[in-house]
């Protein structure tokens, strides 16, 4: 049994007061955490003060992104080293609105889940394709090389307790959710993946989330599918009432 993960991602969202006000809401908030894994991936410079609001409570605090190397002249980057530091467990790597705008690859996303295993961080990986490549059935071929690129290298360990995120691109913010179905029908094209290279051990461990227009609405049906592990959720992550319901939904 594969303990299902729920992540928040609050992109470039809330402010500093914000996200105290959500974090001691939320855990006040009657969550099992012996059952699902709370997460916020929250901007960068709320990070300290989430982490210290929610110690010794069920929620877990992630980054968005982070950089390879653990320190240098790279302005504006924070490394995992740094997140470490901080009492970080988590970080995305590979959103792919990181691919669009910031030049995040296959290949940067590999350095940076190494980095991250190295800093005690749980990367979670993200994968997904465009409109034009789904209807050009390329979807299970352009998300498997994702996956394969991504974690090259990496040691059974680390791979087991590594979270890969499918999110087809043209179902985030838009109110477009791939059908539980379609959704775990490329989970499983992920597991299967992870099996051919790896083995049984390690694909039945991996963590495979869906994310794209997730809601309290929808997570029951996504959570039901064999394939999908949790969600990776947006802008259902922004407020702790609909956050909450999609927790229960995981517990
Ligand atoms: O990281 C989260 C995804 O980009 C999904 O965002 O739930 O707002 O569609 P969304």
């Amino acid at each position: 049994m594969r303990k299902p993960v729920i992540a928040g991602n609050w992109k470039m969202y809330k402010t500093l007061a914000e996200a105290k006000e959500f974090a001691l809401q939320l855990k006040e908030q009657q969550v099992d955490g012996t059952k699902v894994d709370a997460v916020i991936c929250a901007p960068p410079l709320f990070l300290d003060q989430l982490v210290e609001a929610t110690k010794g409570s069920f929620v877990s605090i992630g980054a968005q992104t982070m950089h390879e190397e653990k320190e240098g002249a790279y302005t504006g980057e924070v490394s995992g080293h740094q997140l470490q530091d901080l009492g970080v467990e988590y970080v995305v790597l590979g959103h792919s609105e990181r691919r669009q705008y910031f030049n995040e690859t296959d290949e940067s996303v590999n350095k940076k889940a190494k980095a991250a295993f190295e800093n005690n961080l749980t990367p979670i990986i993200c994968v997904g394709e465009t409109l034009e490549q789904r209807e050009q059935n390329e979807t299970e071929t352009i998300v498997s090389n994702q996956v394969m690129a991504a974690i090259e290298g990496l040691t059974e360990e680390q791979l087991i307790q590594s979270i890969i995120a499918y999110e087809p691109i043209w179902a985030i913010g838009t109110g477009k959710t791939a059908t539980a179905d379609d959704a775990n029908d490329v989970c499983q094209a992920i597991r299967e993946t992870i099996l051919d290279g790896y083995g049984e051990e390690v694909a039945n461990s991996v963590r495979i989330q869906y994310g794209g227009s997730v809601k309290p609405e929808n997570i029951v049906e996504l959570l039901s599918k064999e394939h999908i592990d949790g969600a990776l959720v947006g802008g259902a992550s922004l407020q702790v009432d609909s956050f909450v319901k999609l927790l229960e939904a995981g517990a």
